[in-house]
Protein backbone atom coordinates (compact mmCIF):
# COMPACT_ATOMS: atom_id res chain seq x y z
CA UNK A 1 0.00 0.00 0.00
CA UNK A 2 1.33 3.75 -0.78
CA UNK A 3 2.23 5.27 2.27
CA UNK A 4 0.28 8.82 1.70
CA UNK A 5 -1.04 8.67 5.86
CA UNK A 6 -3.56 11.65 5.99
CA UNK A 7 -3.52 12.95 2.18
CA UNK A 8 -6.57 11.54 0.05
CA UNK A 9 -4.20 10.51 -3.41
CA UNK A 10 -6.32 12.93 -5.71
CA UNK A 11 -5.77 15.19 -2.87
CA UNK A 12 -1.93 14.91 -3.55
CA UNK A 13 -1.73 14.21 -7.58
CA UNK A 14 -3.58 17.96 -7.46
CA UNK A 15 -0.42 19.51 -5.28
CA UNK A 16 2.47 17.65 -7.20
CA UNK A 17 0.72 18.73 -11.03
CA UNK A 18 0.96 22.35 -9.18
CA UNK A 19 4.12 21.81 -7.73
CA UNK A 20 5.21 21.26 -11.45
CA UNK A 21 3.49 23.90 -12.56
CA UNK A 22 5.72 26.48 -10.50
CA UNK A 23 9.09 25.53 -12.02
CA UNK A 24 9.53 28.75 -13.32
CA UNK A 25 9.57 30.71 -10.01
CA UNK A 26 12.26 27.69 -8.89
CA UNK A 27 14.33 28.60 -11.67
CA UNK A 28 13.87 32.49 -10.94
CA UNK A 29 15.21 31.60 -7.28
CA UNK A 30 18.21 29.56 -8.01
CA UNK A 31 19.21 32.80 -10.23
CA UNK A 32 18.11 35.50 -8.27
CA UNK A 33 18.62 34.22 -4.88
CA UNK A 34 21.21 31.62 -4.63
CA UNK A 35 24.64 32.25 -4.69
CA UNK A 36 27.87 31.54 -6.73
CA UNK A 37 30.39 29.53 -4.89
CA UNK A 38 33.36 31.41 -5.95
CA UNK A 39 31.28 34.72 -5.40
CA UNK A 40 29.89 33.71 -1.87
CA UNK A 41 31.57 33.65 1.47
CA UNK A 42 33.26 30.06 2.12
CA UNK A 43 33.77 28.84 5.64
CA UNK A 44 37.43 29.81 5.44
CA UNK A 45 37.10 33.35 5.72
CA UNK A 46 36.22 32.98 9.08
CA UNK A 47 39.00 30.74 10.17
CA UNK A 48 42.42 30.64 11.09
CA UNK A 49 44.37 30.33 8.38
CA UNK A 50 46.21 26.95 8.78
CA UNK A 51 48.82 27.07 6.01
CA UNK A 52 49.99 30.75 7.18
CA UNK A 53 53.16 31.11 8.98
CA UNK A 54 51.03 33.45 11.70
CA UNK A 55 48.34 29.97 12.34
CA UNK A 56 49.10 29.63 15.34
CA UNK A 57 49.00 32.73 16.81
CA UNK A 58 45.61 33.43 14.75
CA UNK A 59 44.28 30.08 16.69
CA UNK A 60 45.89 31.64 20.13
CA UNK A 61 43.87 35.31 19.33
CA UNK A 62 40.15 33.40 18.02
CA UNK A 63 40.51 31.34 21.47
CA UNK A 64 41.33 34.96 23.54
CA UNK A 65 38.26 36.30 21.74
CA UNK A 66 36.20 33.21 23.01
CA UNK A 67 37.30 32.88 26.35
CA UNK A 68 34.71 35.18 28.00
CA UNK A 69 31.47 33.24 26.20
CA UNK A 70 29.53 31.06 29.03
CA UNK A 71 28.67 28.02 28.44
CA UNK A 72 25.11 28.36 27.92
CA UNK A 73 25.98 30.18 24.83
CA UNK A 74 28.43 27.14 23.77
CA UNK A 75 25.78 24.93 24.28
CA UNK A 76 23.20 26.91 22.04
CA UNK A 77 26.21 27.77 19.71
CA UNK A 78 26.53 23.57 19.70
CA UNK A 79 22.53 22.37 19.06
CA UNK A 80 22.53 25.19 16.07
CA UNK A 81 25.98 23.60 14.70
CA UNK A 82 24.19 20.12 15.34
CA UNK A 83 21.27 20.81 13.48
CA UNK A 84 22.89 22.13 11.18
CA UNK A 85 24.97 18.92 10.29
CA UNK A 86 22.17 16.38 9.76
CA UNK A 87 22.15 17.80 6.02
CA UNK A 88 22.36 14.59 4.72
CA UNK A 89 18.63 13.83 5.97
CA UNK A 90 17.22 17.25 4.82
CA UNK A 91 18.52 16.73 1.30
CA UNK A 92 17.20 13.01 1.60
CA UNK A 93 13.81 14.49 2.74
CA UNK A 94 13.25 17.29 0.29
CA UNK A 95 13.92 14.47 -2.43
CA UNK A 96 11.43 12.29 -1.45
CA UNK A 97 8.30 14.83 -1.45
CA UNK A 98 6.31 14.16 -4.09
CA UNK A 99 6.31 16.19 -7.21
CA UNK A 100 10.19 16.98 -6.42
CA UNK A 101 11.99 14.36 -7.91
CA UNK A 102 9.55 11.85 -9.42
CA UNK A 103 12.40 10.73 -11.78
CA UNK A 104 14.47 10.00 -8.73
CA UNK A 105 17.73 11.18 -10.80
CA UNK A 106 19.86 13.87 -8.48
CA UNK A 107 21.79 14.98 -11.39
CA UNK A 108 18.80 16.08 -13.41
CA UNK A 109 18.43 19.71 -14.80
CA UNK A 110 14.91 20.06 -13.38
CA UNK A 111 14.23 23.39 -11.39
CA UNK A 112 13.13 21.55 -8.05
CA UNK A 113 16.33 19.04 -8.60
CA UNK A 114 18.68 21.53 -8.87
CA UNK A 115 17.18 23.79 -6.28
CA UNK A 116 17.62 20.76 -3.54
CA UNK A 117 21.37 20.49 -4.87
CA UNK A 118 22.41 24.11 -4.82
CA UNK A 119 20.10 24.95 -1.19
CA UNK A 120 22.09 22.05 0.15
CA UNK A 121 25.49 22.91 -1.00
CA UNK A 122 25.18 26.35 0.04
CA UNK A 123 23.86 25.04 3.73
CA UNK A 124 26.27 22.86 3.90
CA UNK A 125 28.62 25.53 4.60
CA UNK A 126 27.13 26.39 8.27
CA UNK A 127 28.01 23.27 10.14
CA UNK A 128 31.28 23.35 8.66
CA UNK A 129 32.08 26.90 9.72
CA UNK A 130 30.61 26.81 12.93
CA UNK A 131 32.21 22.82 13.73
CA UNK A 132 35.80 24.22 12.97
CA UNK A 133 35.26 27.24 14.38
CA UNK A 134 33.83 25.30 18.00
CA UNK A 135 36.49 23.01 17.59
CA UNK A 136 39.09 25.81 17.49
CA UNK A 137 37.80 27.58 20.61
CA UNK A 138 38.02 24.47 23.21
CA UNK A 139 34.96 25.08 24.69
CA UNK A 140 32.94 22.14 24.17
CA UNK A 141 33.16 18.47 24.73
CA UNK A 142 33.24 17.82 20.73
CA UNK A 143 33.34 14.23 21.18
CA UNK A 144 30.03 14.32 22.84
CA UNK A 145 29.24 16.60 19.89
CA UNK A 146 30.41 14.41 17.14
CA UNK A 147 28.64 11.68 18.98
CA UNK A 148 25.05 13.81 19.00
CA UNK A 149 25.57 14.23 15.60
CA UNK A 150 26.42 10.72 14.49
CA UNK A 151 23.12 9.69 16.50
CA UNK A 152 21.15 12.67 14.79
CA UNK A 153 21.73 11.65 10.94
CA UNK A 154 21.05 7.98 12.04
CA UNK A 155 18.23 7.94 13.39
CA UNK A 156 16.50 10.77 10.59
CA UNK A 157 14.57 13.58 10.47
CA UNK A 158 10.41 13.57 10.41
CA UNK A 159 9.31 17.15 8.92
CA UNK A 160 5.24 15.57 9.66
CA UNK A 161 5.09 16.96 6.12
CA UNK A 162 3.56 13.43 4.64
CA UNK A 163 5.84 14.18 1.34
CA UNK A 164 3.19 16.03 0.35
CA UNK A 165 5.13 19.15 -1.14
CA UNK A 166 2.65 21.98 0.05
CA UNK A 167 3.04 21.11 3.66
CA UNK A 168 6.78 20.98 3.07
CA UNK A 169 6.72 24.35 1.51
CA UNK A 170 5.21 25.70 4.44
CA UNK A 171 7.69 23.80 6.92
CA UNK A 172 10.91 24.74 5.29
CA UNK A 173 9.34 28.53 5.26
CA UNK A 174 8.77 28.34 8.49
CA UNK A 175 11.85 26.42 9.24
CA UNK A 176 14.65 29.06 7.30
CA UNK A 177 12.75 31.90 9.75
CA UNK A 178 13.37 29.88 12.48
CA UNK A 179 16.93 29.36 12.24
CA UNK A 180 17.71 33.20 10.84
CA UNK A 181 15.93 34.23 14.45
CA UNK A 182 18.76 31.75 16.18
CA UNK A 183 21.69 32.68 14.29
CA UNK A 184 21.05 36.27 14.79
CA UNK A 185 20.17 35.63 18.08
CA UNK A 186 23.10 33.57 18.97
CA UNK A 187 25.51 36.31 17.19
CA UNK A 188 24.22 39.44 19.21
CA UNK A 189 25.25 37.59 22.24
CA UNK A 190 28.61 36.40 21.17
CA UNK A 191 28.56 40.31 20.42
CA UNK A 192 28.02 40.70 23.87
CA UNK A 193 30.24 38.45 25.51
CA UNK A 194 33.52 40.12 22.99
CA UNK A 195 33.51 37.75 20.46
CA UNK A 196 32.98 39.85 17.26
CA UNK A 197 33.80 37.25 14.62
CA UNK A 198 32.02 34.59 15.92
CA UNK A 199 28.81 37.18 16.17
CA UNK A 200 29.67 38.38 12.28
CA UNK A 201 29.61 34.02 11.73
CA UNK A 202 26.32 33.83 12.97
CA UNK A 203 24.81 36.77 11.54
CA UNK A 204 26.50 35.70 7.82
CA UNK A 205 24.99 32.16 8.24
CA UNK A 206 21.26 33.74 9.20
CA UNK A 207 21.67 36.19 5.83
CA UNK A 208 21.83 32.85 4.36
CA UNK A 209 18.86 31.26 5.79
CA UNK A 210 16.91 34.97 4.88
CA UNK A 211 17.51 34.24 1.58
CA UNK A 212 16.60 30.64 1.71
CA UNK A 213 13.38 32.05 3.88
CA UNK A 214 12.71 34.24 1.04
CA UNK A 215 13.13 31.43 -1.41
CA UNK A 216 10.81 29.10 0.08
CA UNK A 217 7.76 31.69 1.07
CA UNK A 218 8.28 33.07 -2.68
CA UNK A 219 7.13 29.18 -3.50
CA UNK A 220 4.14 29.09 -1.37
CA UNK A 221 2.95 32.38 -2.40
CA UNK A 222 2.73 30.97 -6.00
CA UNK A 223 0.87 27.74 -4.78
CA UNK A 224 -1.85 30.37 -2.68
CA UNK A 225 -2.20 32.46 -6.13
CA UNK A 226 -2.63 29.00 -8.10
CA UNK A 227 -4.37 26.43 -5.37
CA UNK A 228 -5.54 29.02 -2.43
CA UNK A 229 -7.92 26.02 -1.03
CA UNK A 230 -4.96 23.53 -1.07
CA UNK A 231 -2.68 26.02 -0.12
CA UNK A 232 -4.49 27.15 3.45
CA UNK A 233 -5.50 23.77 4.16
CA UNK A 234 -1.44 22.69 3.96
CA UNK A 235 -0.77 25.46 6.38
CA UNK A 236 -3.22 24.51 8.63
CA UNK A 237 -2.23 20.78 8.71
CA UNK A 238 1.69 22.34 9.52
CA UNK A 239 0.27 24.11 12.22
CA UNK A 240 -1.73 21.51 13.98
CA UNK A 241 0.74 19.15 13.86
CA UNK A 242 3.06 22.02 14.98
CA UNK A 243 6.99 22.52 13.28
CA UNK A 244 9.23 20.81 14.95
CA UNK A 245 12.96 21.97 15.07
CA UNK A 246 14.81 19.70 12.86
CA UNK A 247 16.94 18.39 15.23
CA UNK A 248 14.38 16.59 17.28
CA UNK A 249 15.77 13.07 17.19
CA UNK A 250 19.38 13.96 18.39
CA UNK A 251 18.60 11.42 21.11
CA UNK A 252 20.29 7.83 21.97
CA UNK A 253 19.13 5.13 24.65
CA UNK A 254 21.97 6.72 26.77
CA UNK A 255 22.08 10.12 26.09
CA UNK A 256 19.76 12.45 28.69
CA UNK A 257 17.08 14.42 27.30
CA UNK A 258 19.59 16.35 24.97
CA UNK A 259 16.77 18.09 22.67
CA UNK A 260 14.94 19.17 25.82
CA UNK A 261 17.66 20.54 27.04
CA UNK A 262 18.78 22.15 23.84
CA UNK A 263 15.26 23.58 23.66
CA UNK A 264 15.20 24.48 27.44
CA UNK A 265 18.33 26.73 27.15
CA UNK A 266 17.42 28.48 23.90
CA UNK A 267 14.40 29.53 25.16
CA UNK A 268 16.11 31.10 28.59
CA UNK A 269 18.50 32.46 26.90
CA UNK A 270 16.20 33.96 24.45
CA UNK A 271 17.66 32.65 21.51
CA UNK A 272 14.23 31.16 20.13
CA UNK A 273 11.42 31.12 22.39
CA UNK A 274 7.46 30.14 22.03
CA UNK A 275 7.31 33.78 21.05
CA UNK A 276 9.25 33.47 18.01
CA UNK A 277 7.14 30.41 17.26
CA UNK A 278 4.17 32.82 17.78
CA UNK A 279 5.48 35.69 15.52
CA UNK A 280 6.74 33.77 12.69
CA UNK A 281 3.21 32.14 11.97
CA UNK A 282 1.80 35.94 12.64
CA UNK A 283 4.30 36.89 9.68
CA UNK A 284 3.76 34.18 7.63
CA UNK A 285 -0.45 34.70 8.12
CA UNK A 286 0.26 38.24 7.02
CA UNK A 287 2.60 37.90 4.01
CA UNK A 288 0.07 35.22 2.35
CA UNK A 289 -2.82 38.05 3.49
CA UNK A 290 -4.85 34.32 4.91
CA UNK A 291 -7.25 36.65 6.74
CA UNK A 292 -8.06 38.59 2.72
CA UNK A 293 -8.49 35.13 0.69
CA UNK A 294 -12.21 35.03 -0.61
CA UNK A 295 -14.25 32.48 -2.60
CA UNK A 296 -13.09 29.58 -0.26
CA UNK A 297 -14.16 26.37 -0.12
CA UNK A 298 -15.96 25.69 3.25
CA UNK A 299 -13.50 23.67 4.81
CA UNK A 300 -10.60 26.10 3.59
CA UNK A 301 -12.72 28.78 5.07
CA UNK A 302 -12.85 26.65 8.52
CA UNK A 303 -8.77 26.64 7.56
CA UNK A 304 -8.50 30.52 7.44
CA UNK A 305 -10.40 30.46 10.42
CA UNK A 306 -8.42 28.67 12.75
CA UNK A 307 -4.74 30.30 11.35
CA UNK A 308 -5.98 33.90 11.45
CA UNK A 309 -6.14 33.90 15.61
CA UNK A 310 -3.54 31.20 16.18
CA UNK A 311 -0.78 33.92 16.87
CA UNK A 312 -2.44 34.87 19.05
CA UNK A 313 -2.89 32.15 20.97
CA UNK A 314 0.65 31.11 21.12
CA UNK A 315 1.10 34.42 21.82
CA UNK A 316 -1.04 34.25 25.54
CA UNK A 317 0.66 30.58 25.92
CA UNK A 318 4.36 32.24 25.28
CA UNK A 319 3.14 35.08 28.52
CA UNK A 320 2.13 31.80 31.05
CA UNK A 321 4.90 29.88 30.26
CA UNK A 322 8.03 29.68 32.93
CA UNK A 323 11.36 30.58 31.57
CA UNK A 324 13.41 27.43 33.74
CA UNK A 325 15.87 29.36 35.90
CA UNK A 326 18.38 26.53 35.56
CA UNK A 327 18.75 24.48 32.92
CA UNK A 328 22.22 22.08 32.72
CA UNK A 329 24.30 22.92 29.86
CA UNK A 330 25.22 19.95 27.23
CA UNK A 331 28.18 19.35 24.90
CA UNK A 332 30.53 21.01 27.36
CA UNK A 333 33.52 19.53 28.84
FE1 LIG B 1 21.56 26.55 7.70
FE1 LIG C 1 18.50 26.89 6.32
Amino acid sequence: MVHYVSQAPDELSKNMEVISQIEPVVNHAIEHILVDPRECWQPTDFLPDMSSENALEEVAALRKRSEGIPPEIISCLVGNMITEEALPSYQTFFNLLRGINEERDLVSDRAWVRWSRTWTAEENRHGDLLNKYLYLTGKADMREVEITIHNLIANGFDGKTDQDPYQAMIYTSFQERATKISHVNTGKLADGFGDNVLSRICKTIAGDEARHERAYKSFMSRIFEIDPDGAVMAFQKMMQKQITMPALLMDDAKSDNLFVRFSAITQKMGIYTTFDYANIIQHLTELWKVDKLTGLKDYAAKAQDYLCTLADRYRRIAERMKVPETVPCTWIK
